[in-house]
């Protein structure tokens, strides 16, 4: 399983993840990116059906804010 967190001292509210992966990622009061399947907090699993939205969102990410993980992060 994958799990991912938004890494908010990176990211530079670009806009490309929730564009690319808008049931994984979306944004707070001030454009940063969070991981509003978990409220960024890295634990739940990225569903399989969105594994090719998510490779996009990184590829896309300017700044490499997302953080692809192999286990929950807690
Ligand atoms: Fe931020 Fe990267 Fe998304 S810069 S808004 S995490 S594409």
């Amino acid at each position: 399983p994958t799990y991912t967190i938004v890494d908010k001292d990176t990211c530079i509210a670009c806009g490309a993840c929730g564009a690319a992966a808008p049931a994984i990622f979306d944004y707070d009061d001030e454009g940063l990116a969070y991981v509003h399947l978990d409220n960024n907090t890295g634990t739940a699993k990225i569903p399989k059906e969105l594994a090719d939205d998510f490779a996009d969102a990184i590829e896309n990410c300017p700044t490499e804010s997302i953080k692809k993980l192999d286990k929950p992060a807690r």
